[in-house]
């Protein structure tokens, strides 16, 4: 059994976004611990083929729900038996300029839906899924915890609401409550259209044998966390008491340039003869990231995959295995 399984401690879990980049991949690990998990997700960008194979694998302990975490009575109706709530769907930078009032009624009254009935229900344990965006421009690195929280755009403000209303619930009521903020999460399975991340947008770019585009000049560094380790942090909060009524930083702490991550792609991907392509950097683009994860390393978490090609190797095999079954 790995030291991160939630087996024995856990009996059937919600995975919110369950259908989507990381949530699938809890779900599936939660699944390998031996737990009931329902995935909850409306399928606005998540995807069925994320959790492939998995009724037939694990049977009735697996129940994909389509349901959108605005719509009360209808979350209502799973969750009864409920002990943990891993919550990470959310609506995403991208609909936020589209869309703010949406914004605003996932990542907000949704993670208020969650909570009320997590309240109502007994749940023992609410993991809850914010950003790094919180912060808002950075004022001192390395960035830890205790850093203002001063938002700049309609995601990083939606997101704070919801991690206030998880405070105010843990306050309130006691539910035990841990937030992790997550920073430039990579890995299989990930977007790769436009609006995804930048590992998967380059690989997919790279494998259509286009040129790459570096909005800027590829100096900006980001500090890239491989899924797995995540899930692994989800999981590690879910067990460890001193975790409850905390927020930690989820970040590797690795510092990789745009620059260098395009380069590595080309490389391992054997496309050196495609071009790398140097536009206009784009409004509101963070160029520095050093973010603290001493808060979440110093509770004992340990990070395995710190050698950032070895994530990435297993997220350019799995693009590449992608692309060509699409292609078949
Ligand atoms: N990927 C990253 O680098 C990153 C960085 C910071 C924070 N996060 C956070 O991590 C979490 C997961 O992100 P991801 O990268 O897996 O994104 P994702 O888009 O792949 O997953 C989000 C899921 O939420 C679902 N969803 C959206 N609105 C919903 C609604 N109203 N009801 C039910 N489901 C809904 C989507 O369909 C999708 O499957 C989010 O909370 C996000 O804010 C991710």
């Amino acid at each position: 059994m790995n030291k991160y399984s939630l087996r024995g401690l856990y009996k059937k879990a919600i995975v919110t976004g369950g259908a989507g980049f990381i949530g699938s991949h809890i779900v599936e690990s939660l699944l390998e611990d031996g737990l009931n998990v329902i995935s909850i997700d409306d399928y606005s960008a998540g995807k069925s083929e994320n959790l492939q194979g998995l009724s037939e694998k694990y049977g009735v302990k697996f129940k994909e729900v389509n349901c959108d975490i605005t719509d009360y009575e209808n979350l209502k109706s799973n969750f009864e038996g409920v002990d943990i709530v891993f919550h990470q769907a959310c609506s995403k930078m991208t609909v936020c300029l589209r869309d703010p009032r949406r914004d605003l009624a996932i990542n907000a009254e949704g993670t208020f839906n969650l909570l009320e009935l997590s309240r109502d229900f007994g749940v023992k344990k609410f993991v809850h899924v914010s950003t790094g965006s919180v912060y808002g421009k950075a004022q001192y690195y390395p960035t830890d915890e205790v850093h203002p929280v001063n938002p700049t755009s309609y995601y990083g403000v939606s997101k704070l609401a919801g991690e206030k209303y998880v405070r105010a619930f843990n306050d309130l009521y006691g539910l035990n409550v841990t937030i992790l903020r997550y920073f430039h999460v990579y890995g299989p399975k990930q977007e790769s259209s436009d609006v995804g991340g930048v590992v998967s947008i380059f690989a997919r770019t790279a494998l259509e044998n286009k040129d790459l585009t570096i909005f800027g000049d590829g100096s900006q560094v980001r500090s890239f966390t491989y899924v797995q380790d995540v899930v692994n942090i989800n999981k590690f909060v879910a067990k460890d008491e001193r975790a409850a009524g905390q927020a930690y930083n989820c970040a590797s702490g690795l510092s990789v340039t745009i620059q260098q991550l395009a380069d590595d792609i080309l490389a391992e991907l054997d496309k050196t003869t495609l071009n790398i392509v140097y536009k206009d950097w784009k409004i509101g683009d963070i160029k520095e990231f050093n973010v603290s994860n001493k808060k979440l390393t110093d509770l004992g978490f340990e990070f395995k995959y710190l050698d950032f090609s070895e994530g990435l190797n297993k997220t350019l095999e799995w693009s590449t295995s992608y692309f060509q079954r699409k292609d078949s």
